[in-house]
């Protein structure tokens, strides 16, 4: 599994302390920037960071902007992406398994480091449960094909 990490400039610190936790645990981690404080436009790094998702169905995306909210916005809106939004353990965990969620999106502005650590953990170590689950995400997916 490679994770994919990726901010704009509101989400930079987060981005960087998420980078070092999970190179920390051992993870295989890309990060497709932003790399400095300086203002950018966080769709630009949404496009990237889906791109490289999409590239392998085992690849795991985490976004960070200020709200978590504008980089959810953009993920959703692309094929295959799954993108969750998050501000407490509890969703992250759930998200996993019942929505096959393959991005992770936070807000720096609005999660504290330490719980914003625990959620990007707890996502991770949960897995998708199939099922009746599996139904409802080919009921989303199917939406894909609606235009
Ligand atoms: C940047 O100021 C801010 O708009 C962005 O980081 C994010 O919160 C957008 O949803």
């Amino acid at each position: 599994m490679k994770i994919i990490i990726g901010a704009d400039h509101g989400g930079l610190l987060l981005k960087d302390k998420i980078t070092q936790h999970l190179k920390d645990k051992g993870y295989d981690v890309e990060d497709v920037g932003t790399y400095s404080a300086m203002s950018c436009d966080y769709p630009m790094i949404a496009k990237e960071l889906t791109t490289r998702v999409l590239d392998d169905s085992a690849n795991l995306g985490i976004l960070v902007c200020g709200t978590g909210i504008g980089m959810s916005i953009y993920a959703n809106k692309v094929k295959g992406i799954r993108a969750s939004h998050c501000t407490d353990t509890y969703s992250a965990r759930l998200t996993r398994q019942h929505n096959d969620s393959n991005v992770l999106c936070l807000g720096e502005r609005i999660t504290g480091m330490g719980l914003a650590l625990d959620i990007v953990d707890e996502w991770l170590s949960a897995s998708f449960e199939g099922g009746r689950h599996q139904r409802r995400v080919d009921m989303i997916n199917e939406l894909d094909e609606v235009k």
